[in-house]
């Protein structure tokens, strides 16, 4: 496990291409996301999968809303990374009414995603979590069947790379961290 965590990394979206998780391994991959630190035991969360002609079909009503507006080119192109991957999971933030701050349930689907991705790579498979502007725009949010006070915490796209992720520059830990005394 920390040998995997101290390796990680996304796959971008754009080298992503089949094959993706079998509909069993799909399963396996809700299931493990299903288990995150959840307060109150809410579930905040949902899952879209994008597979398949509903992928296609998602696809193309997104690019009819860009078409529409002025930088729809720039809509169009960003759409490659949604297009490229065999399948991806729309993570569904849904807070739920109650005690629980809705920002605990935000950090929740947070960790939704991040466990999705890990049990991807886990599995074999490259993964990228994606949000660009159709994950915020309130069209193509109607298109996904988002309901008042849902959000998108991320879309993410699952498939075999065709090349592996370069390595990414991190943080030094140790320069983000302090240890509170009450002197300052
Ligand atoms: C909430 C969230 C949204 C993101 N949205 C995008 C995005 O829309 N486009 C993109 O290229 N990367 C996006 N990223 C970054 C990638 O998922 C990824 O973290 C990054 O490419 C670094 O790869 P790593 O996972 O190996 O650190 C997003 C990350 C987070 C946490």
């Amino acid at each position: 496990m920390l040998d995997f965590l101290a390796r990680r990394r996304s796959a971008s979206a754009l080298t992503l291409a089949a094959p993706g998780p079998s509909e069993a391994e799909l399963a396996d991959l809700l299931r493990l996301a299903a288990r995150v630190p959840d307060h109150g035991k809410l579930a905040p969360w949902r899952f879209i999968v994008l597979t398949g002609e509903g992928k296609a079909a998602y696809a193309a009503g997104l690019e009819a809303i860009a078409a529409g507006r002025e930088d729809a080119v720039k809509l169009t192109a960003k759409l490659g990374k949604l297009k490229a991957p065999p399948m991806g999971v729309a993570v569904v933030s849904s807070p739920r009414a109650g005690d629980i701050p809705e920002w605990e349930q935000l950090l929740s689907a947070g960790a939704v995603c991040t466990d999705l991705l890990h049990a991807a790579s886990a599995m074999g498979y490259g993964a990228n979590w994606i949000t660009d502007w159709y994950a915020y725009d309130d069209e193509a949010k109607a298109l996904l069947g988002l309901t008042a006070g849902e959000k998108v915490a991320g879309y993410v796209f699952v498939g075999t790379p065709s090349e592996p992720p370069a390595e990414r520059v991190r943080p030094e830990a140790a320069a983000l961290t302090s240890v509170w005394s009450p002197t300052g």
